[in-house]
């Protein structure tokens, strides 16, 4: 198969969707990958990289679209990308189409073959194309907060693992999925208490058997998070209701419980966020205070660290791309049940419901397409 990589062109996006090393393993397989030039600059893999592991550059990103079967990408395209793509033309990326009706419109109109990488679901219903980058942005929260509680960053001044004589800070972790996991895995290795609450019950029993001695599991509830805001000196938001907004379980009117100079890092800000206070905001300008509350709700954490965010998320892509390379999509699909999940567009129809419910559009059967 003819595969292309462009250069990413939304705001900030420097990820690249193929390293240098899934060139190497697609050119071992057989097919022909072109990589637009400089497409994985910003995520430190130069061109000539690319060209020594198989791949040709090409420079525009016309002739990237214009050549390729299969076009892997990181973002959704972007509305100057929209004439670019070709019917029937294979796109393996992120689209999340239920925030975009012009989008969703756009593909169908294309007639493109949209894989989205959120929707690939395994058995037990994880989404493995999204657990790498919450595993980014979870370890990211701490680095983050630990800044932010710096003084000159507007915090309380105070040291996350504390030093001999002086006691570490407090780090209260709300929601214990994979993002609150790995964010309370890094506080708790650079000494925080760390309690992290969740609703779930066996949640809290597995991680309280894999957590060190300096975690504690506390179960989610309006007033264990009342007692412990007023404690704690850095708040990480981590919880997720899937399909639905996050619920504030930090109100406006409990920002007065916490002592000034406290930070949040609402991580699940990009649900609506579970502290009431916090709004979207970027890494230009990560940062506001209100009532002495330092908030950090970064809506694109990952995006700060691209060489690790590309890493992490083409390990996981790598093997379904080479699927839909190798066997085509119609038969990778119809062969597996996590790529099927992925499919959201094709042949001018809808075939995943969410999409379909979110545009009030119509639901193609996906077995009928396949
Ligand atoms: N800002 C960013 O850059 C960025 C990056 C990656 C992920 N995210 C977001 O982070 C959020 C968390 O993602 P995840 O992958 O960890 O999800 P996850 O599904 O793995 O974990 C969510 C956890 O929240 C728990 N939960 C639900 N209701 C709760 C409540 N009332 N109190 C406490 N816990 C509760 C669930 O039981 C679950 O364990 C999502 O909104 C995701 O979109 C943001």
């Amino acid at each position: 198969m003819i595969i292309g990589v462009p250069k990413e062109i939304k705001n900030n996006e420097n990820r690249v969707a193929l390293t240098p090393a899934g060139v190497a393993e697609l050119k071992k397989h057989g097919h022909k990958v072109y990589v637009q030039a400089s497409a994985g600059e910003s995520s430190g893999f130069n061109d000539d990289e690319y060209v020594n592991a198989g791949a040709e550059t090409l420079p525009t990103i016309e002739d990237i679209y214009g050549i390729a079967e299969m076009i892997i990408k990181v973002k959704e395209p972007i509305a100057s990308e929209y004439p670019l793509i070709k019917k029937d033309q294979l796109l393996f990326t992120y689209f999340h189409f239920a925030s975009s009706e012009p989008l969703t419109h756009a593909m169908i109109e294309r007639g493109a073959v949209c894989l989205a990488y959120e929707t690939v679901e395994k058995s037990d219903r994880s989404l493995p194309l999204l657990v790498p980058m919450s595993e980014v942005a979870g370890r990211m929260a701490i680095q983050e907060g630990a800044k932010y509680l710096e003084k000159p960053s507007g915090g309380k001044g105070i040291l996350l693992g504390g030093v001999p004589g002086v006691p570490p800070a407090k780090v209260l972790v709300l929601g214990g999925g994979i993002v609150g996991t790995q964010a309370a895995k890094m506080a708790a290795g650079l000494g925080a208490r760390v309690v992290i609450m969740d609703v779930s019950l066996p949640r809290l029993r597995y991680l309280s058997d894999i957590m060190p001695p300096n975690v504690t599991t506390i179960m989610s509830n309006h007033y264990n998070i009342s007692a412990a805001i007023a404690e704690a000196d850095l708040v990480v938001g981590a919880v997720l209701i899937p399909g639905a907004k996050a619920p504030h379980l930090i109100t406006r009117d409990m920002l007065k419980l916490m002592r000034p100079g406290t930070v949040v890092v609402d991580v699940a800000v990009d649900q609506g966020g579970c502290i009431e206070t916090c709004t979207p905001t970027t890494h230009e300008n990560p940062t506001f205070v209100i009532d002495g509350i330092v908030h950090y709700c970064v809506a694109n954490m990952p995006g700060a660290v691209p060489y690790t965010s590309t890493l992490a998320l083409t390990n996981a892509t790598l093997p379904y791309a080479l699927q839909l390379a190798n066997k085509g999509w119609k038969k990778a699909c119809n062969e597996n049940e996590e790529l099927k999940k992925g499919l959201n567009v094709a042949n001018g129809k809808i075939v995943y419901k969410g999409v379909a419910d979110a545009w009030g559009l119509e639901l193609s059967e996906v077995d009928a397409i396949l």
